[in-house]
């Protein structure tokens, strides 16, 4: 019998030459396409997974599972990867997992395939979650094991008769609900300005309308809830707040970032959706997270996004900061005001029924409950410990 292989399709390049290799060593191959919000031609896709040499090409649609199961827990957590990447990538891997491993059970096949090369962080974070999902599962990784340079998957798709989009030959993209990254081609000399031609989502700057925009985007526990007074799905808020940044030009990142191979390379990012919820919903925690707690979130925060980017999305520890996180977000509810301008959005307006700030204390007015005869007593004990050093110092510190 022919052994049946899984393989998780994009429609790129990379996962095509992959397709026609797996038949060509003799599997029987069976693409999934998972729908995770990129709006591509799922037809089209379909169709070149079938040219390609797939037994079946199915779409499965993963878009609100890809919102409430990961989306959720990144806006909760602020979850930027060296402070810049909301891991578009990192957050799509382990759902697109997934969906491969139920397809390969309802198969019974006993191999997954994936079309990622040996550089990348992709091929790290679906063959850990292969490991943890699936241990029983032979994984294949063709592009990387057989170290298929892009050019020599170019050529293969030409000598195959397997047609890649035009932007595919140039870059290396990735798409979903959450944002869009583009690798390869000029930007690999970090020095090199991004061309216009590597973006999709953002306006370039002469075509960005110059009166503002705001919008108001209401949150549940730290869950982006609807825009404008209006409840919404959070699949749509992150469309809606896409493309509006997304015209403004807002939501681009050029950025040198730490592989977990070890490589640095040179990413871009556009990510306005993702960008504007964060920015929103740190906002909003500014005015109903206790000082502390604000204060110490952020640590796992990060640690949080290094465990996600470095395909720990199925072990221990990212499921315990979650649970830490969760619990912060009790009184994350509210409102936020953002303005678009081109190039920028900025948080303008907060306000919640659960704020911390109390205009009574922040007051610079008459209307005031601060006590300031606490303030100068409070000092005195304050400024004790530098003072009696200050004095041991014979008055030159
Ligand atoms: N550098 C990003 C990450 O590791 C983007 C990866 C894009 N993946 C791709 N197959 N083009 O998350």
């Amino acid at each position: 019998m022919t052994e049946r292989a899984v393989l998780a399709y994009s429609g790129g390049l990379d996962t095509s030459v992959t397709i026609r290799w797996l038949v060509d060593q003799g599997f029987e191959v069976h693409a999934v396409v998972v729908d995770v919000g990129q709006q591509d031609d799922f037809a089209g896709l379909v169709e070149r997974g079938m040219h390609a040499g797939a037994t079946t090409v199915r779409v499965a649609d993963a878009v609100d599972r890809f919102a409430a199961g990961y989306l959720t827990r990144a806006i909760v957590a602020n979850a930027l990867y060296e402070g810049a990447y909301p891991m578009v990538s990192g957050l799509a891997r382990p759902c697109i997992t997934e969906e491969v491993v139920r397809v390969a059970r309802e198969l019974g096949a006993g191999t997954v395939a994936h079309g990622c090369t040996g550089k990348g962080n992709d091929q790290v974070r679906f063959e850990v979650s292969f490991m943890v999902l699936a241990p029983d599962l032979r994984i294949v990784a063709p592009i990387r094991d057989a170290n298929m340079a892009r050019e020599k998957a170019l050529a293969l798709a030409a000598e195959w008769g397997i047609a890649v989009p035009a932007v595919s030959s140039t870059y290396s993209v990735d798409e979903n609900l959450w944002g869009r990254t583009v690798e390869c081609g000029p930007l690999e000399d970090p020095w090199v300005a991004p061309p216009e031609d590597a973006f999709a989502r953002t306006a370039p700057p002469e075509a960005r309308p110059s009166e503002p925009a705001e919008v108001v985007l209401a949150f549940e526990r730290g869950v982006p809830v609807g825009i404008d007074g209006e409840p919404r799905s959070l699949p749509d808020i992150v469309r809606s707040l896409d493309v509006l940044g997304g015209a403004y030009g807002f939501g681009r990142v050029d950025m040198i970032e730490n592989r977990r191979v070890g490589i640095k390379s040179r990413e871009l990012y556009e990510v306005p959706g993702a960008l504007s919820i964060i920015r929103a919903h740190r906002a909003l925690e500014d005015l109903t997270l206790e000082r502390d707690l604000a204060h110490h979130k952020p640590a796992l925060e990060a640690r949080w996004a290094d465990l996600v980017y470095d395909g720990q999305w199925f072990g221990p520890l990212r499921a315990a900061i979650d649970a830490y996180i969760g619990s912060t977000q009790r009184d994350v509810t509210g409102e936020v005001r953002l303005r678009y301008e081109p190039g920028s959005c900025t948080v303008v307006g907060r306000r919640s029924d659960r704020s911390l700030y109390d205009l009574s204390l922040a007051t610079y007015g008459g209307d005031d409950a601060f006590d300031h005869a606490d303030a100068a007593g409070y000092l005195r004990l304050y400024g004790l410990p530098l003072k009696v050093w200050a004095a041991r110092q014979g008055g030159s510190p």
